[in-house]
Formats: structure tokens, sequence, C-alpha cells
């Protein structure tokens, strides 16, 4: 772990990862995006960014995954915070410390996680005035999933996954996150869909989340939860890395309640009754070796939020 001091004066912004409960994939739309219509939730595994003024730009990696986070423009953290100072004509240049604890690249939003927290950080540092919607606005052009890590708990997203709506839903959720060495991109397991729509000449109707989700939501009752879990992504992720379906088979034989594809994977998320039954299954996945990284976590949680601020606010 890389451990980097914040800056003084540095606002810090914590944010959550996400899990898609469902991910239902529509046609592709001719701007190459795909309609979803897909239930997100929030959980307790976090990234913390702090941002400071500072004589040139720059990305000061720390935490977990220090040594996975890009340091360039294509940085989201970067490519967020110029963007609210190209919009707002801010003439500063910025030190962004990522503290990472968000696998990157396994389909829970670490990179959009780092998006939505350089928007709010920035919104306050420079003391912008923005109020959720507009900043919700900014955050979609930054990532489909953006948005919904700016507000966090559980939404329904639409769309292009942008589009938010709330869902009634109570109770806590304990998971546990099997976590792969190296990512999966984003867009090859979006076209992998297609590809295998293609060759089956598959009929893709516009999607929909199912009732059967949305009431275990509404009852907290995860074992109903674990039952409804969705991904129509699983068959692309299985067909570009096939050991994950072995993996997901795996946590279902030794207790989980429900496992799927998180996102565009490859992280399998696994929803057990309670923190124990967590604690077990975590002890069983790691014995059998399917994997090496293994994170518990519970949702649904706040989005991001500051943390500190040289405002005292
Ligand atoms: O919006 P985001 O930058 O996260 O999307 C990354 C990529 O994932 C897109 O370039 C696209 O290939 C794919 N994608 C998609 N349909 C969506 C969301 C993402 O095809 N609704």
């Amino acid at each position: 772990m890389t451990v980097a001091p914040t800056l003084p004066g540095a606002v810090t912004v914590r944010v959550p990862a996400k899990v898609n409960l469902e991910l239902r994939v529509g046609p592709r739309r001719s701007d190459g995006f795909h309609t979803l219509a897909t239930v997100y939730q929030a959980v307790s595994l976090h990234d913390e960014v702090s941002v400071a003024r500072w004589d040139e730009w720059q990305v000061v990696p720390a935490g977990t995954y220090a040594d996975r986070i890009p340091t360039d423009g294509d940085n989201l953290a970067v490519r967020a915070a110029r963007l609210v100072a190209e919009r707002w004509a801010v003439d500063e240049s910025l030190s962004i410390r990522i503290d990472k604890d968000i696998p990157v690249a396994g389909g829970m939003a670490g990179g959009s996680a780092d998006a939505a927290a350089a928007l709010v950080a920035c919104e306050q540092l420079w003391g912008l005035g923005l109020d959720r919607d507009e900043l919700a606005e900014l955050a979609a052009t930054l990532g489909s999933d953006v948005p919904f890590i700016l507000s966090g708990g559980n939404a329904m997203g639409s769309g292009r996954g942008e589009q938010l709506a709330p869902v009634l839903a109570r109770g806590t959720f304990h998971w546990v996150f099997a976590i792969s060495d190296t990512g999966l991109s984003t867009p090859e397991v979006y076209a992998e869909c297609d590809r295998l729509r293609e060759r089956d000449d598959a009929d893709v109707p516009d999607p929909r989340v199912s009732p059967e989700l949305m009431a275990a939501l509404r009852s907290g009752d995860p074992a109903a939860l674990g039952a409804a879990l969705h991904n129509d992504l699983e068959p692309a992720a299985f067909s570009l890395r096939p050991q994950l379906r072995e993996l997901r088979d795996a946590g279902v034989e030794f207790g989980a309640l429900g496992g799927v594809v998180s996102g565009s994977g490859p992280t399998v998320a696994f929803l057990t009754e309670s923190h124990e039954a967590s604690l077990d299954l975590s002890v069983s996945l790691a014995a059998s070796d399917l994997c090496r990284d293994l994170r518990r976590a519970k949702g649904p949680v706040h989005g991001a939020h500051v943390v500190t601020s040289p405002r005292g606010d």
C-alpha cells in the first residue's frame, strides 16, 4: 500500500463502489451505447479523492490498488476536474490524490467513482454552488454510471444507465466480492455480448427490470434478492473468461444466496444471509483457490460525500 500525505487545504471526498443487482441490456443504439434497465446498489468499498491547488496538474496514487491507477489524462478524476475547470473558467491546476480501495476494471465503477468524487471535490474547493442536478448532468457526460455514484443508495437506471429513478428498498445486504487479478474492458464485454447475440440470432427486447427483483428489495428479503440477481452481460464475461462461471457456481455451492458477475466483470458478487455468512463464504472461496482476492461489503451505502474540507463544513 502506498501512503501519500494529503496536502494542506485539500478537499477530500469519499465515494462508494456499485454492484448491479439486475442488468438488462437492450439493443445497441446508433451512438454505440446500449439501452439499459438496471438496478444499482452502492456498496461499502470506498475510494477517497483529495483535491488541492497545485502549480501543475498531477495525480498522486495511494491505497490498496495504487499501482493500477492511471496517472495521465486518461484518469477519469482528472478528466472530471478539468471539465469543471473549463466549464466555469477556473484557471487553476490541481494535485489529485486518489486513495483506491475499489477494484480497478472490475465492473464496480472504480473509475466512475473517482470521477464522481472529483466533481464533488472541485465543486466544494472552488465554491461553485452547484446543486445535485447540475452535478448529475456533468456526471453523465463522464460515464453512464457516474450519476448513480453521486447519489448512492439503491436506484433504477435507464437510458444508457445515467437516468436514475428511486426504488423502494429496505434492509442491509451482505456481499462477498471475488476480485480477479486482471480487469475486463467494458467496451469489449459489450462487443462480445453483441457478437453472441448476433451468432445466436437472438431477439433483443426492450430491457425491463423484473418485478421479482423490485419485490425482493421492497421486502428486504436477501434470499429473494439472491434468487433475482441477473446480468445480461454475464454470458459475454463468461465467454471472455470461462473460469468465472466455475467461480460463480462454486460460491453458490458454498452457500451464497445468489452469485452474479458485477457489471461488465470480472468481479463476481455473492449475496449472503448475514455478516457471519459472508465470513464463512469468504473462507470457503479462499480455500478453493478459484480467486486470489476477496472483499466483503454491505449495501446500500451513501453516494459521494465530502469528508474533510478547508471550509470546515
Ligand atoms: O459510459 P461508460 O464510459 O462507462 O461506457 C464505457 C463503454 O461501455 C462504452 O464506450 C460502451 O462501449 C459501453 N457501454 C454500452 N452501453 C451502455 C454503457 C456502456 O455499450 N449503456
